[in-house]
């Protein structure tokens, strides 16, 4: 690592430590207390995850890190303040509950900062991207997750910080998140690291549905099994935990998430007309395409039934039609 790179870590290691305490002990920091409290979070996730609160303030993170030597080059660097034209320098977090974003080391290198009010712009204020941190390359919370995603053999991916600290109270904890971006293939790779299955848990709106079938492809290409985790009434997992409560979550949700094909079944069919022939065909080919890259055949042979039972084609001539698809992929 280069000495400014150092820096930089050292500096967010000290901001995360000071906004975490403020959020925990100091007046400054009640708001953010108050904020995460009425969202259901108990002190222990809060310690666990370092979850602070920066002040309201122009400069009040300037000052304590100058204080501490740092200089002005490289807490701009870090994109932790930023100088204004008179000189002067402003804090980029203000007023905003701090989620500390930890590299596979559990080092501190940006922060996401969350809005109290629901409505104000933008939602998430996020530490700009730099040497350390690139949000492609980097899935939030595996360095705590990874040693219970290699134990349960499964990793079970979200889109936010929230659902990942809720999971964790919910004692679901071989967890991750992208951040607001689209999984890339760099993060479906370090994923197959380390597990053969992964659990896709997206929020239950449209955006959500459609994220999570580009991942679904993306982690196959790679060599994942993929599940899918489904969230009624267009909840999303924290939002879900909240409303129904930790064994709802664990049973309902995560040991009921459904294979890959079931979701690819119920996916597509929504885009096509059933009740059009040639939507139909082109529906059938499209699953067969898909069974014929399933390995298992009890899986494979299961969902033929369904296709040869729901259009009401013979097995035989589904089971044909199969096997060229098979010889295609090789
Ligand atoms: P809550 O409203 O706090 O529960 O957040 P959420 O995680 O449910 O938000 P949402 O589903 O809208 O977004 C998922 C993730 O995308 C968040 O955890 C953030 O990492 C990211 N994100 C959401 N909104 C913004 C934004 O306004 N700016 C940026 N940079 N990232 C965002
Ligand atoms: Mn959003
Ligand atoms: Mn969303
Ligand atoms: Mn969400
Ligand atoms: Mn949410």
């Amino acid at each position: 690592l280069s000495q400014e790179s150092q820096s930089v870590l050292s500096a967010y290691e000290w901001v995360t430590k000071l906004y975490h305490h403020l959020l925990r002990y100091a007046k400054d920091g009640k708001e953010g207390y108050h904020y995460l409290q009425a969202r259901g979070l108990a002190e222990e996730a809060i310690d666990a995850f370092q979850l602070g609160f920066a002040p309201n303030a122009k400069d009040f993170t300037a000052e304590f890190l100058e204080k501490k030597g740092f200089h002005r080059q490289i807490l701009v660097k870090a994109g932790l303040v930023s100088l204004l034209n008179d000189n002067s320098v402003s804090d980029r977090f203000r007023g905003r509950v701090i989620f500390p974003i930890r590299n596979h080391l559990g080092k501190t290198v940006a922060f996401g900062g969350r809005a109290l009010g629901d409505d104000q712009e933008p939602k998430y204020l996020n530490s700009p991207e730099s040497d350390l941190f690139q949000k492609g390359k980097l899935l939030f919370n595996f360095d705590l997750a990874r040693k219970y995603i290699r134990k349960e053999g499964e990793a079970v991916l979200f889109e936010g910080y929230m659902d990942v600290i809720s999971a964790y109270q919910a004692d679901v904890r071989n967890v991750v998140a992208t951040m607001g971006t689209s999984l890339t293939e760099y993060q479906a790779k370090l994923l197959k690291r380390y597990v053969n299955t992964v659990i896709i848990c997206y929020d239950g709106d449209n955006a959500g549905v459609e994220a999570t079938s580009k991942a679904a492809d993306l982690l196959r290409t790679v060599g994942c099994e993929v599940k899918i985790a489904r969230l009624k009434d267009g909840l999303d997992p924290d939002s879900f935990i909240q409303k129904y409560g930790k064994e709802a979550f664990q049973n309902e949700v995560i040991k009921a998430s459904e294979t890959f094909i079931a979701f690819y079944m119920r996916y597509h069919r929504q885009a096509y007309n059933l009740n059009l022939e040639g939507d139909r065909i082109k529906y059938i080919e499209k699953m067969l395409e898909q069974l014929a890259m399933i390995d298992s055949p009890v899986e494979r042979e299961y969902y033929l039934k369904e296709l040869s039972k729901e259009f009401d084609i013979s097995l035989d001539t589904l089971a044909g039609e199969l096997q060229t698809y098979q010889s295609r992929n090789g």
